[in-house]
């Protein structure tokens, strides 16, 4: 238990820190933005570089933001100025600046999941068809109404520090998720166009994967380190709860099963239904998971009730997420300014909300803060998490992991030299192409936007 800053709860339990991780990682990266990024980087070649990107980057990432946060028992922005001090400070600063921005965006696609809700209660998408629905209700007035709810939602829960509901809510959703999507992974092996989605998802084409290697791996970057909360700090937080005896490499590799697990279960609902409508699956972009599932709604029987349980449960995902995202930054400004924790939620949520307004304009506006924070911070985040932790602060890293540990036999070692030269190069390749890969964003699809405006 920590009590380095005021206004903090703790988890008194191991369970409750998990349920919590877990929470942070399993949301929108998993249910929206992974299906829509297996549509556009040619299916299994990118689902190939995903599972290695969780598995021998992220993993051992998630093991350094675990030893700064158990080692200092402090948040994201206190934990690396206390682990590493001097100029490392201002690594925070990165850190409550990507939360900004992933949260601003974040909230318009949370906006779209609540519009669902509603949607599916009364029918009105399969009425319309799904794709058109979609198309109204990402962009203008109906986004930004629903971004401003999904943010009270998140300002509300975090002013009234009602974390521990989450924590239950957290609890249920897992098991939730797990079942709904399962029905719907099943009803969608039944479908005619099954067998095409799972070569097109499962069966990866090396072919494709080297003619397109410096697209997909700074996509899989990005992906992998959205998806498991990495790069900003959330998870130094969790972990400056734990005790030392927690087993740090045990837990990450709970989190990361889970995670990894059901976005895995979400291409499995969602390309088959797509293949079955006839739907090229890089169509729909950022749609993807909206308008397959409001096909498969429509065909269903008990539609409606299914959808509401479906998306109703991916709010909950979103919020448990949306929210470690802007506790990074609330902590920040109770901690740095002494500010009280509902007038620091109520601005910095406002902020948020300003500054996702503009992507309600255009779809193409979830690309340019998208591509921007995955692509390019959140790697930067986890290269200078990397150097400070694994290069200059190596000795209390090693002396951290070891804590509830029985024996490690060289695995420490192991560990280190991993983070050191393969992760660090793997990350710095994968920022160079991302900011190659940004810069022809905005030469081309967003500087075509901008003329169409
Ligand atoms: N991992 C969450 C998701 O997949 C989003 C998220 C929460 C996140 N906290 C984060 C992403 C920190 C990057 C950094 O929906």
């Amino acid at each position: 238990m920590s009590n380095s800053s005021a206004g903090r709860e703790t988890w008194a339990t191991r369970i409750g820190f998990i349920l919590a991780a877990v929470g942070s990682a399993v949301g929108l990266g998993n249910i929206w933005r992974f299906p829509f990024q297996v549509g556009q980087n040619g299916g299994a070649a990118f689902v190939i570089m995903y599972l290695a990107f969780v598995v021998l980057i992220g993993f051992p990432a998630m093991m350094v933001e675990f030893v700064v946060g158990r080692k200092t028992g402090l948040n994201a922005v206190g934990g690396i100025r206390e682990f590493a001090g001097g100029r490392w400070k201002y690594l925070g600063g990165l850190f409550v600046f990507i939360g900004f921005v992933i949260l601003s965006y974040y909230s318009v696609v949370g906006g779209w999941v609540l519009r669902y809700v509603l949607g599916s209660a009364t029918g009105r998408y399969m009425a319309q068809g799904p794709g058109e629905y979609f198309g109204q209700i990402s962009v203008g007035m109906d986004a930004l109404l629903a971004h401003a709810v999904f943010m009270l939602l998140v300002i509300g829960i975090v002013a009234l520090g009602v974390k521990r509901g989450i924590e239950i809510a957290v609890k249920i959703m897992v098991p939730a998720i797990i079942a709904i999507f399962a029905v719907l992974a099943v009803y969608a092996f039944t479908l005619s166009g099954a067998g095409e989605a799972y070569s097109y998802y499962l069966s990866p084409d090396l072919g494709y994967l080297l003619d397109n290697w410096q697209s997909i791996v700074p996509a899989a970057a990005g992906q992998g380190f959205f998806t498991l909360s990495l790069g900003m700090g959330v998870m130094i937080t969790y972990a400056s709860y734990l005790s030392e005896d927690e087993n740090l490499a045990i837990d990450g590799g709970t989190v990361v099963v889970f995670n990894t697990g059901i976005s895995i279960l979400t291409g499995l609902i969602v390309f088959p239904i797509l293949f079955t409508a006839g739907v090229d699956p890089a169509a729909p972009g950022p749609g993807a998971i909206f308008v397959s599932v409001a096909e498969a709604l429509g065909d269903l029987q008990f539609g409606r009730l299914i959808g509401v349980l479906f998306f109703t449960t991916v709010a909950i995902a979103a919020l448990s997420s949306a929210i470690s995202l802007i506790e990074v930054v609330v902590s920040y400004a109770i901690d740095e300014f002494g500010i009280a924790r509902e007038r620091a939620t109520v601005f910095i949520g406002t902020a948020i909300f300003l500054l996702g307004a503009p992507v309600t304009i255009d779809i193409v506006m979830v690309d340019l803060y998208d591509i921007f924070a995955a692509q390019i911070l959140l790697v930067l985040g986890g290269i200078l998490l990397v150097t400070a932790v694994a290069w200059i602060y190596a000795d209390k890293a090693i002396d951290e992991l070891g804590k509830g540990v029985k024996s490690f036999s060289g695995l420490d070692k192991v560990w280190l030299w991993i983070v050191r030269i393969p992760v660090l190069v793997v990350l710095l390749v994968s920022l160079y192409l991302g900011i190659d890969g940004f810069i022809e964003f905005l030469q081309g699809d967003f500087a075509e936007f901008l003329n169409s405006l």
